[in-house]
């Protein structure tokens, strides 16, 4: 009876630990805007939608008019706010982490082919962490398309 009862707690911070390593993962930066974006902007779909893109200004604001269109509620007091975060942390010259990134987000970031991703997901996969540029560079298919990028990733 003991060790039954000792096991429910051990479970409910297991569970507890999964569901914060999930939620870590969804987490927008930091930042003025943060708050509005995220109430407004995930109650259709994940955060990783707005994490898959690398727009300028014009391209945000054409994508919130899009959501507007799709049935987003946007107060048109919070669209200056909503599209200066997105711009400020989604930017053309954001970072990618090539470590941690999806392969949305490496695909958004440094604008490569599907088969030139996988290949990279494919090496992290299998050997971990990238060290920096040149063991990048040897994932095959990569070498040179990689290096005028070097200043979009990040390790
Ligand atoms: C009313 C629901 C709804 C809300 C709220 C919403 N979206 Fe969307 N969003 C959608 C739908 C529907 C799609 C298209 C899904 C698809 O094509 O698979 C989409 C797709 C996207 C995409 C991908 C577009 C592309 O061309 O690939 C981005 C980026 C995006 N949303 C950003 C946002 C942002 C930023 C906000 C907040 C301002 C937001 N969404 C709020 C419904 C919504």
């Amino acid at each position: 009876m003991k060790s039954q009862l000792t096991r429910v707690p051990f479970l409910f911070l297991s569970l507890l630990v999964i569901s914060l390593a999930a939620a870590a993962d969804l987490e927008l930066p930091e930042g003025k805007g943060k708050d509005v974006v995220e109430s407004t902007c995930t109650e259709c779909h994940s955060s990783e939608r707005i994490k898959a893109q690398r727009l300028d200004e014009e391209g945000w604001n054409a994508i919130v008019r899009e959501m507007i269109e799709s049935g987003a509620f946007i107060n048109p007091n919070d669209l200056k706010t909503i599209v200066g975060y997105l711009t400020k942390n989604f930017g053309p010259d954001k970072k990618v982490n090539i470590n941690k990134a999806k392969a949305d987000e490496i695909a958004a970031t440094l604008k490569l082919a599907p088969p030139d991703v996988d290949a990279v997901i494919q090496y992290r996969t299998r050997h971990g962490k990238f060290k920096d540029l040149s063991e990048l560079e040897t994932v095959p298919g990569l070498g040179d398309k990689i290096e005028a990028k070097k200043a979009l990733i990040e390790f």
